[in-house]
């Protein structure tokens, strides 16, 4: 089975998830990287990200040189912003057009969970079988190797 990884990540938790995952899996990564980068400053980022979620923006994207539709398996990954995904995710789900894929979704936050994120993406992206979700307390600071052994286990245990 033919698996990419597709993530955002500003401060680096989802990023060290989704490459633990790709490691895990044998997949293809992909990074969402916007043209102008969401600043990272302490107060900055609430005011500027959460703006971006609160006005459903759809930053530009820096060219993706991949086809998710060659994949079979899409671990996707965001940290949460407003309760949601990353306003990225709008962009890429504009421009994809992926259907008929297995669907792992994974999401870093800062202790409100990811449920929101959930419901609403596979409501964007339906037509899709959801086969997986994970989420973590900001993996970087805290909890770090439990959250990698929990990773490891939820991806042993997926159908496939
Ligand atoms: C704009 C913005 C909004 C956020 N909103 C939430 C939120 O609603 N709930 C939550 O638990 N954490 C929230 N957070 C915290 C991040 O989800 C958390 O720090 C996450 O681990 C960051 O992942 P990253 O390092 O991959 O960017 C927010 C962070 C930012 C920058």
């Amino acid at each position: 089975m033919k698996t990419l990884v597709i993530y955002y990540s500003l401060e680096g938790n989802t990023k060290l998830i989704a490459e633990t995952i790709a490691k895990e899996t044998n997949a293809d990564i992909l990074e969402l990287k916007t043209k102008k980068e969401y600043p990272t400053g302490r107060f900055k980022k609430y005011l500027w990200g959460g703006k971006s979620v609160l006005l459903n923006q759809k930053p530009d994207l820096l060219e993706i040189d991949l086809d998710p539709n060659e994949y079979d398996r899409i671990f996707i990954g965001t940290p949460i912003w407003v309760g949601t995904y990353a306003p990225p995710f709008n962009t890429f789900i504009e421009n994809c057009n992926i259907e008929n894929k297995k669907i792992c979704l994974f999401a870093c936050h800062g202790g409100g969970g990811a449920k929101k994120f959930y419901t609403n993406f596979k409501n964007k992206l339906p037509n899709n079988e959801y086969i997986g979700e994970i989420d973590f307390l900001e993996p970087v600071k805290k909890n770090t190797e439990e959250s990698l052994i929990q990773v490891r286990v939820w991806i042993n245990n997926l159908k496939s």
